[in-house]
């Protein structure tokens, strides 16, 4: 079983699909942990999960809601942002370790509730590619995405993203 695969993404499109795979093929109780800089494309990532779900509500940042709920797919979609969240114990009061029971469970930022999140989860690190990201504007700026399964459920989601996306050797 796969641990880690590496994909670069042209366009903010094709960081879409990715996350949109994860939305048709994630089982329920999927954690998916979004890091990466400001920018990055995270929210971007969520917004394919949620096509992959066939979610009828649209996608944004949670960043001042904290949470936001898209109930309405294959499968529940909850989607987190910790970016304002520097208090470990409100981002327990959040219990996201119960949030993905039943669907799936995207953070945003989760280097900031170090040890409030599931030890099983796809990890996903965007990364842009290149020094200008003036081409943001075009939604046209690479960025690598090196995806990391914690456990049997992500390898096994991670086995079917591979087969779906032309792999980078790592
Ligand atoms: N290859 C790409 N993949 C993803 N996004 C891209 C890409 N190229 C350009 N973009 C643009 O980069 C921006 C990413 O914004 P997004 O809101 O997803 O970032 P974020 O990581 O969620 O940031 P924040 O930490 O502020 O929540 C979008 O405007 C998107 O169109
Ligand atoms: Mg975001």
């Amino acid at each position: 079983m796969m641990r880690t695969l590496r994909l670069t993404c042209e366009d903010a499109e094709s960081t879409r699909d990715v996350g949109a795979a994860v939305g048709r093929h994630a089982p329920a109780g999927t954690v998916v942990l979004l890091q990466g800089d400001l920018g990055a494309g995270k929210t971007v990532f969520a917004q394919g999960v949620g096509r992959g779900l066939e979610s009828p509500t649209t996608v944004n940042s949670p960043t001042f809601v904290l949470m936001n709920e898209h109930l309405a797919g294959r499968l529940p979609m909850r989607h987190a942002d910790l970016y304002r969240l520097d208090d470990l114990d409100l981002i327990a009061e959040l219990g996201l370790d119960q949030a993905a029971l039943g669907g799936i469970l995207l953070v945003e930022w989760p280097e900031r509730g170090e040890g409030a999140l599931p030890e099983e989860h796809l990890h996903v690190q965007i990364t842009p590619l290149a020094d200008d990201i003036s081409e943001d504007a075009l939604d046209a700026s690479p960025r690598e995405l090196l995806l990391t399964a914690s456990g049997e459920q992500a390898e096994s989601l991670l086995d079917n993203l591979a087969a779906q996306f032309a792999a980078v050797p790592a």
